[in-house]
């Protein structure tokens, strides 16, 4: 056991959490992920998650295991670490093999990323990819980015797999200048559950049960300066998870300020912060005594509240709202649906044709975004690149038929 750090955690689960190829794309936790494994829908639907993030603002990526005809389906890929590849193993005793791995979305990296990894640790599933993946910072084949071609498949151009447990669906494709948005959902019949991966969040006002393994982040960013120590209280876990929210949302949410350097230095290296884990005390934000107005728009406070990412709300469908409009409809539209289950944040959530009616209604009768507040730092960036002409006017360009 380690207490050094005021965790509790067995020394032995460090190397089963062990990620070696974090450097290709350099994310905290870095090399060690652990994981939380849950059943989201007795016997049908399973869920990995781990913690990736940058400065401390990270949120949970999700793996999504479902039961499908003659065995398992993995949505989404996440690091196969020796941890999660073992909860997999008694999964796979009870429920069948790994028949197949679908990486749902053509931009979002920290999807693609394990893909390759994930392939290896599954010799013979079939893989299923988006139409139009792309890689950054050059478009290189499959193979060479490690995915192997030989039982590699495009969804919908090579057909689609599971189409007895499963029906599949498309938002986008749209260009967005640098590479193309896509992601593809999947409706599990059996259980009723939509699975999408960065569209929509529920986000709930309660630090998701992943941080029960590391709280750090929380405690990181539940303070006002960096001399501050890291306590570990359910208040400060609460108040550090609202912060991560308005970051991971916003990027630079508008009721924080960066203090003079001087402010930062001052605070920082002080006792009881002179470790890396507190960062050295360098805690480089200063939040607005209202901040927690932010929230309302964001988090639920007994239940998740459901909404469209404001990142893509902003960067990817201002200018297309109509192909999010109908991706709406198409949900609206399936019957019986019970579940949504994101590869973020909380799932699964309570989610009926009626509530994506209601969710389309409130998105659309009001105004799309704003240029001012939490809106202002996304805003300027997108005005930054279209007025540059990396955003083309047009996003359905070169996809109408
Ligand atoms: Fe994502």
């Amino acid at each position: 056991m380690n207490k050094s750090s005021g965790l509790t955690y067995r020394k032995d689960y460090i190397s089963e959490q062990r990620w070696p190829w974090w450097p290709l794309l350099p994310l905290y936790p870095y090399g060690r992920r652990r994981t939380l494994f849950k059943e989201l829908i007795p016997d049908q639907i399973w869920s990995f998650e781990q913690l990736q993030g940058l400065y401390y603002v990270a949120v949970p990526v999700r793996l999504t295991v479902v039961k499908v005809a003659g065995g398992l389906m993995l949505f989404n890929p996440l690091p196969p670490t020796t941890e999660l590849l073992e909860n997999m193993t008694s999964l796979q005793k009870d429920y069948g093999p790994v028949l197949s791995i679908i990486l749902p979305t053509a931009s979002g990296l920290e999807h693609k990323i394990s893909l390759p990894a994930l392939s290896r640790a599954f010799p013979r599933a079939e893989l299923w990819v988006s139409p139009g993946l792309w890689s950054f910072p050059f478009d290189l084949p499959l193979d060479f980015l490690g995915i192997p071609s030989n039982r590699t498949k495009t969804l919908f151009k090579d057909g689609l797999p599971h189409e007895d447990s499963c029906t599949w669906f498309s938002l986008g494709p749209l260009n967005l200048g640098l590479g193309r948005f896509q992601e593809i959902s999947c409706f599990h019949k059996l259980s009723k559950s939509i699975l999408v991966t960065d569209a929509l969040v529920g986000i709930q006002a309660e630090p998701p049960d992943l941080f029960e393994l590391d709280p750090t982040p929380l405690l990181f960013h539940s303070r006002e300066k960096g001399s501050e120590p890291l306590i570990d209280t359910i208040q400060a876990r609460k108040k550090g998870w609202a912060r991560l929210v308005l970051f991971a949302s916003y990027l630079r949410p508008g009721k924080l300020s960066i203090p003079p350097i001087e402010f930062v230095l001052r605070n920082a290296f002080r006792s009881g912060v002179r470790s890396p884990r507190a960062h050295f005390g360098i805690y480089p934000f200063s939040w607005n005594e209202d901040w927690q107005e932010s929230l309302k728009e964001l988090m639920g406070e007994k239940s998740p509240l459901i909404n469209i990412a404001p990142v893509l709300k902003r960067l990817v469908f201002p200018r297309a709202k109509d192909s999010f409009s109908k991706w709406l409809d198409q949900i609206s539209n399936l019957k019986g649906l019970r579940w949504l289950i994101p590869a973020h944040y909380s799932a699964p959530i309570a989610f009926n044709p009626s509530d994506a009616k209601r969710l389309k209604q409130k998105l659309f009768s009001s105004a799309w975004t704003s240029e001012k507040g939490d809106w202002s730092f996304l805003d300027g960036l997108d005005r930054f690149l279209f007025k540059n002409g990396v955003v083309p006017k047009d996003p359905l360009e070169g996809f109408k038929d």
